[in-house]
């Protein structure tokens, strides 16, 4: 029979703790069901004790959510479909975005499993663009209900890791070089209307490169205005990870930022993402 899985809310705005579940490739259609929704409705989900995962049973249970995507569109991460996020010098996402919005097709969901947990630090944060639409002011809805941006994947690592004089190494360039080596490049509509649950999100992090129609000074700013109102801490859910957690995020409806604060001690965490669709404006 299905497993009865428990949801536990985490949050008012974003976030929920699944119990009762032992996640692999054959759970019942209803529990995948009932994972499903629950991703929909807190935007994340986190799943303790899952150290029986290895790299095949991570890939077996995602496909019960949909067809995976490669690993990574330019990273060569030596496996078809997982993705190794792996520091040893406290390299991290620590910057708000949403998985490879640079492609035409952003990923619907996103799995990740903790596999080597610091002791301190490294923790992960998720942000809910569902409501930081629906708490705009309407001045500003209306201003972004029509707005494109550009996403693009020349990010500005060098900026991000050699800012503070902190991590600026080979591991940075290797890592900088090996994401960059083809640059994508698309539009995607600031305001999605999500496909499952037909809610309203903002489609921005840190891919974005500029708005469509305004220069490079004016999209720093409205994108700053913006990004506000998606990180507002009570727009965000912060996850302290342990070995065996697994968070499953819904890459339609939200950012998120690793934080950079575990020093050199290792950290992994392997993902892999299931495929989405291209985002449709408000306008259809
Ligand atoms: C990511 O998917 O950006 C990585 C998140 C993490 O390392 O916790």
């Amino acid at each position: 029979g299905a497993t009865a899985i428990s949801v536990h809310k985490l949050g008012s705005r974003i976030g929920a703790r699944i119990d009762g579940v032992r996640l692999g490739g054959d759970l019942p259609a209803e529990t995948v069901a009932a994972i499903r929704a629950a991703i929909l409705e807190h935007k994340v989900v986190f799943i303790r004790g899952q150290q029986h995962l290895d790299d095949d049973q991570q890939i077996a249970f995602g496909e019960l959510l949909g067809p995976l995507t490669t690993a990574h569109p330019t990273v060569n991460t030596g496996s078809a479909r997982v993705l190794s996020l792996k520091a040893t010098r406290g390299m991290a996402a620590n910057s708000w975005h949403t998985d490879v919005t640079f492609v035409d097709r952003v990923p619907a969901f996103s799995i990740l499993r903790g596999v080597t947990i610091p002791a301190y630090g490294g923790s992960t944060n998720w942000a809910n663009t569902a409501t930081a639409y629906e708490t705009l002011p309407p001045a500003l809805k209306a201003l972004v209900d029509g707005l494109w941006a550009v996403h693009s994947n020349d990010y500005d690592y060098a900026h991000q890791y050699g800012e503070d004089g902190s991590v600026r190494d080979e591991d940075t360039d290797f890592y900088r070089q090996q994401f960059t080596s083809s640059v994508y490049q698309t539009e995607h509509p600031v305001v999605r209307v999500h496909p499952e649950t037909g809610e309203r999100t903002l489609v921005l992090g840190h891919f974005v490169k500029q708005f469509s129609g305004f220069n490079a000074k004016e999209s720093a700013v409205l994108f700053n205005l913006l990004q506000d109102r998606v990180t507002k801490l009570e727009n965000t859910i912060r996850w302290h990870w342990q070995h065996g957690d697994v968070a499953i995020w819904d890459n339609r409806a939200t950012q998120h930022y690793a934080v950079a604060d575990f020093d050199t001690q290792p950290r992994e965490v392997r993902r892999i993402t299931v495929q989405g669709d291209v985002p449709v404006s408000i306008d259809g």
